[in-house]
């Protein structure tokens, strides 16, 4: 495939102001508020960077759960086991090791910290099901409002230490580029900040160590279950420093999102598994229960499973949606479970006590991203990444349903202890970026082209690809970025920029991946090909180019 070129910088204007911090945490889900929160009073001063408000990333948006194997029935081998069997092969071992023994005691912590989980009369944690989870491990809070109740519980946490001079927080700031120094160690980062006073505009972060919690990039599609924040800057920013990135092409489209007619674009509402693992079941427009034989989960099978269903029926019937029924769950247990999606339900009109819910898969999550290994340390030294950004090697194809926040929670936590320990022993000492080479700053999408990549995302590197569709899309991309337009510099065009960026790179593994696996579903190679594809395609910028490299293996390559 050609027309991978992508530049260094993002063309923006020069700093006119700096800060300095020992760690620059840029995010505020999860990842970055863990990881934050712990390195506060372990290194002098840690700097937290955050796109627009503190919760407007996608942890809020997160309904189902927190899986962990918390039940004395349940064991985080058995977590280990569905977690590998999700992954399609292609999972970590050892980090999926890490992940499941380090969980529970990092959800205790949690709710150390003030995270409410829904109770049994008796006190345990309430504990329920999803897709491809074999036992009830699903920790969750305000019935379907997990995400919005664990951001609550971080933030909070942040707000009592606000006054301490050991942590600063940006908000409204869009991390624009990495800083490197002449070794390519990473140092800090360039951002724009849409504020008042001391920063304002572009400015430059200078650090030790940075570490790039900025969540997915579901907003490449032109429907997606995430925020409107969900651009990828922070992949896109280490795919032009140089950073490995692992797994691209493993995006998966969550199977029940509510279905709103053909035109619906941008964040889409989404309809929890736990739906489905409180009893729902899908139907199609004759009334058939389409997931009975397809696998022994049934409708509980891994998401990619019942994506992969959906989209078949819908192919094979004509539809441009399916039906969720939950009508038999009753009124009153779907409000007292699931509050916040019945409410939206209802906004949109349909009832899911009394009405099929109309669902068709749409973007949720990225599998894939900077590859870290289980310190959170990306190829780049000084840099690391957590949470959706990151690829740990812990969902291989797939990701097992509520393993995202588990894994932002245990990853952000050993990231601080990393930092910390690399610190005390006189490692990443502060350095100073290097010069900009002239003319590396090229290609500056506007932001009216958010759309065009949207649209050739979906078409050619969607749910279902193919060999002609990527290459088709590989085509609109690069025509869009070599087009000669002098765009405006905008918050918005960098984002297009970097959805570009990032689209090219995912299509070109979409498009090498000859066989179908996980989240990964190609018409022209519909079998999972174990002897020509189990392992990972990475891809690393060198010489302006980004190179798209093949490395069979099962583990992750390390
Ligand atoms: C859901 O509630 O279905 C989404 C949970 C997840 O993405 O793990």
């Amino acid at each position: 495939m050609t027309g991978l070129a992508i530049p260094r910088w993002l063309r923006a204007g020069r700093p006119g102001w700096t800060t300095t911090a020992d760690v620059i945490v840029v995010g505020s889900g999860i990842a970055g508020l863990t990881c934050a929160l712990r390195l506060r009073g372990q290194v002098d001063k840690v700097l937290l960077v955050t796109k627009t408000v503190r919760s407007a990333g996608s942890t809020e948006w997160a309904q189902g759960g927190i899986a962990a194997a918390l039940d004395p029935e349940d064991s985080p081998e058995d977590h280990l086991h569905d977690t590998l069997v999700a992954g399609a092969g292609l999972c970590d071992e050892d980090a999926v090791r890490v992940l499941v023994t380090e969980g529970p005691a990092r959800v205790r912590e949690l709710v150390d910290l003030g995270a409410r989980f829904d109770r049994a009369p008796g006190g345990d944690i309430l504990l329920t099901r999803e897709g491809g989870h074999h036992r009830d491990r699903i920790a969750h809070a305000g019935g379907d409002a997990t995400g919005a109740e664990i951001s609550r519980a971080l933030i909070e946490a942040l707000d009592r230490v606000a006054q301490d001079p050991g942590i600063e927080v940006i908000q409204h700031a869009l991390v624009v580029d990495l800083l490197q120094d002449a070794d390519a160690r990473v140092c800090g980062v360039t951002l724009h900040v849409i504020g008042e006073g001391e920063h304002d505009g572009v400015g430059a972060a200078y650090g030790r160590a940075v570490v790039l919690a900025t969540g997915g990039l579901g907003q490449i599609y032109s429907s997606t279950t995430n925020p409107p924040v969900a651009t990828g800057d922070g992949m896109a920013a280490a795919l032009r420093a140089g950073a490995r990135l692992s797994d691209l092409e493993f995006v998966q489209f969550h199977p029940t999102v509510m279905y709103l007619g053909e035109g619906a674009h941008g964040q889409q509402p989404l309809i929890s598994e736990a739906v489905r693992g409180e009893g729902a079941v899908l139907v199609d427009d004759a009334g058939v229960r389409f997931m009975q034989g397809v696998h022994p989960m049934a409708d509980l099978a891994p998401r990619d499973v019942v994506a992969r269903a959906i989209v078949a029926r819908m192919r094979d019937t004509g539809a441009a949606h399916v039906w969720l029924d939950a009508r038999h769950l009753g009124k009153e247990f779907l409000e007292r479970r699931f509050p916040s999606i019945v409410a939206r339900c209802r906004e949109l009109g349909f009832d899911p006590a009394t009405d099929l819910i109309p669902v068709a898969p749409a973007q949720h999550y990225a599998s894939g991203g900077v590859w870290t290994d289980l310190d959170g340390r990306s190829t780049l030294d000084g840099l690391y990444a957590c949470g959706e950004t990151a690829c740990t090697g812990v969902h291989g194809a797939n990701r097992l349903a509520s393993n995202s926040l588990l894994e932002g929670l245990v990853f952000g936590d050993r990231i601080a202890e990393d930092i910390a320990r690399r610190f005390a022993a006189g490692e990443l000492p502060p350095t100073t970026p290097a010069r900009r080479r002239r003319g590396d700053s090229v290609g500056l999408l506007d932001q009216s082209h958010r759309i065009d990549v949207q649209r050739a995302m979906t078409a050619g590197s969607g749910p279902v690809r193919s060999a002609d569709s990527t290459a088709r899309t590989q085509q609109v991309l690069g025509a869009l970025l070599a087009g000669d337009e002098v765009a405006t510099v905008t918050t918005g065009a960098w984002e297009t920029t970097n959805l570009a960026h990032l689209g090219l790179a995912l299509t070109a593994a979409a498009h090498a991946r000859e066989e179908t696996r996980g989240g990964h579903e190609r018409a022209d190679f519909p079998a999972q090909d174990d002897a020509h594809w189990l392992g990972h395609i990475s891809h690393v910028r060198t010489d302006a180019t980004i190179n798209v490299t093949y490395r069979p293996g099962k583990g992750f390559p390390r």
